[in-house]
Order: C-alpha cells, then structure tokens, then sequence
C-alpha cells in the first residue's frame, strides 16, 4: 500500500510518527512524504531514512497514493479532497480535520467504539476516514461502556481544554504569558516576606497590559481562562460545543435518535491534556459500583479512578496522563439530584487518542484488511 502523508512535520503529525514508528506501522507500507513548501527536498526522518519530499499541492503525484493521511489542517483538506476526488481519485483519505467529518459520505473514525461500522463502510466502498473532535472522543473512550449499554439519556461536558488543541504557536504562547508573569513578580517572589496583593496587583497590571502576549489566544489564558472555543454559532453555542452532540451521534450511528450531549468548552492552561467534568443521566438507576464496573471493563485504555482525594490528585489530572494513551475516569457519583444522574471527571491526551491515534489506527484497519 503507497500511502502518502502530508503535514507531518507539525504537532499533529509529529505524533503520529512517533507512534507509526513506536508501532512498527511503516513496515507494513510504502510510505511517501509530501511538503506544501519543501517539496524536491531530502530530509533524514526520525529512524535515519533518507526521504526525497514530493509535492503536496501536485495532484498527479497525490494521485499515485493508495491512502493519503493529512494532519496538515482543514485548509489543505478544503484545497485539494474535492479536486482529487473529482479526477477520480479512489484511493483512502485519512485526516484530523473537521472539513470533511459531517459528510453523509464520510465517517468519523473511532474504533474501539465504531469498530464494526468502520469496517462496515469499507466494504460498502466509502474512502473518507476522519478523526473526531478530540473532546468527543476523548468524552466518548471513558463513556463508552454506558454509550454501548444503551444507558445513556443525556450527557454534559464542561470542558477544561489544553492549548494544543489550538495548536502549536498557542502553547508556545502560553508559555510565554507564563515567563511574562513570573518576570514581573521574580523579585517580590524571591523573599518570603514579599506582600501577595503587591504580587496579584503587579500580574493584574502585566495581564492586562498591552505587551502581554495575546497574539495566538486574543486574551490571557495563564493566570485566567477563556471560556469560548471555535467560531460563534450565533445562538449562543460555539462551534466546538456543537461538535459535541453531533459527532457523539454520527459516531454512535445515531443522528435519527440523538443522545442530547450539551455543555461549555473553556481553554485553561494545561499544555496538551483535555479534561472534562461530566454530568450525565442513565436511562435506569445504577449503583454506582456497577457503573465503574461498566466503565473499566469497556476497552483497554479507560480506567476508573476511585473517587478519593488522594487518588484523584495522584492520577486525574493533565501532568498525570500526558504523553499517555491512558483515558482515566474519576469523581464518580450518584449526585442529589433526581433522577438518575451521575458525575465523572476524564482525562486524556488531546495529541493521542484525541488526534493522532484514531488516524494511525484508521491506517492499520486498512493494511491489515490488505
Ligand atoms: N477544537 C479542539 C480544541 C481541537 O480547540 O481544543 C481538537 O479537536
């Protein structure tokens, strides 16, 4: 299989080869790599090869490809799917972007949960193999044993969502805000006798002034929050709240029946982990130890973790998951509230199970069906 890849050199795709690479997954292909700007080049890759970078914008050369995965953004996606396709192209297409993910003719891939549906769509000929919303899926891998038990009424996210989900230059910026902060504070904060109102008045006063760096988020996000992400729908919802319910659904093979999924998305200033605090009802009542029970037992990366402050700190927290492919679900509870809700608290690597990893995985549907 010749499978192209584009915009593998970003956040996205860096990710991606380190896992094709930690999973052996170049072996079982031939892989080609594009550039949008480089094109005609050599680069040495991360394993020592010596690759000679074809051009991305060059349809004949993308043409030859049997599969293409794009991380290179929904721009390029937008640039060049519909040219390809209309030259006939019949080859695979495998991107992270949200152009193409509502598309009656594409599905959004997930496999431990639409494992059988994916497959199901390759035999029927479908070619296009998008990955969800990292929150959705994040969301939907430590649900997924109530999604698959048919226990679920209606679920709430709130949101806690890491600057690389805004992409590069943004945790660069945060980071940034950050040393900004600290400088103004560095000699307040070096004595202990240092007055803490001196200290909050003099990060309130670099926070808003004009030199801070907003460039990328348009407002602080070290120290603050912004509790708006993607477009404005203009009734109220952001977009990326919207993904929520509509791809929890398409995924679930469920857009005639939805299962209303609602919530807030903010950014806060974790580096690459998205957490979220869930508020969900179940069609019945469930002790709560048969729903961890349920939980744990629905795929190989959710894990519960007891509900004690202890554990809690220890494990579900953004510093605890990152760079892992762990989804840990804690916090919960039956709450008091009639009627059947519960609570939970997840976290998981945006990069990973939230972008790269259900496009690698898409991948190894593909070579190992041949
Ligand atoms: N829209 C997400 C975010 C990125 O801004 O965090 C990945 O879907």
């Amino acid at each position: 299989m010749q499978v192209g890849f584009v915009g593998w050199r970003g956040m996205v795709g860096s990710v991606l080869m380190q896992r094709m690479v930690a999973e052996k997954d170049f072996e079982n292909i031939t892989s080609i790599f594009f550039s949008t700007s480089q094109a005609g080049q050599s680069v040495t890759m991360r394993d020592g090869r010596e690759v000679l970078l074809k051009d991305a914008n060059d349809e004949s050369q993308l043409l030859e490809m049997d599969a293409i995965i794009s991380c290179q953004g929904g721009d390029y996606t937008k640039k060049i799917h519909g040219p390809l396709r209309a030259s006939g192209w019949q080859g695979y297409w495998i991107d992270a972007a949200s152009t193409l993910r509502m598309a009656s003719n594409s599905m959004i891939v997930l496999d431990p949960i639409n494992n059988v549906d994916i497959k199901l769509a390759i035999d029927d000929g479908k070619k296009d193999f998008i990955g969800g919303n990292c929150t959705t899926s994040l969301m939907m891998l430590a649900l997924h044993g109530l999604f698959r038990d048919e226990l679920v009424e209606w679920v709430s996210a709130m949101t806690y969502q890491a600057a690389s989900g805004a992409g590069a230059q943004n945790m660069r910026e945060l980071i940034q805000q950050m040393g900004s902060i600290h400088d103004v504070t560095k000699n307040e904060l070096a004595s202990a006798e240092g007055d803490v109102l001196e200290i909050d008045s003099l990060v309130l006063e670099r926070m808003r002034a004009q030199e801070f760096p907003t460039e990328q988020f348009g407002a602080p996000l070290a120290g603050s929050l912004i509790p708006w992400i993607d477009s404005d729908l203009g009734d109220g919802q952001s977009r990326e709240e919207w993904k929520a319910q509509a791809e929890t659904n398409k995924i679930l093979g469920r857009q005639e029946n939805p299962i209303p999924v609602e919530g807030i998305c903010v950014r806060i200033g974790a580096m690459r982990c998205h957490s979220q605090a869930l508020t969900f009802k179940l069609t019945e009542s469930v002790p709560v130890l048969e729903v961890e029970k349920i939980l744990s037992e629905a795929n190989e990366w959710v894990s519960v973790v007891p509900n004690d402050k202890l554990s809690t700190v220890a494990m579900l927290s953004p510093t605890s998951v990152t760079r892992t492919l762990d989804v840990p679900v804690g916090r919960i509870r039956k709450l008091n509230i009639p009627g059947n809700i519960y609570s939970a608290f997840t976290v998981g690597d945006q990069l990973l199970w939230g972008a790269a990893e259900p496009l690698r995985r898409m991948l190894r549907i593909l070579v190992d069906r041949g």
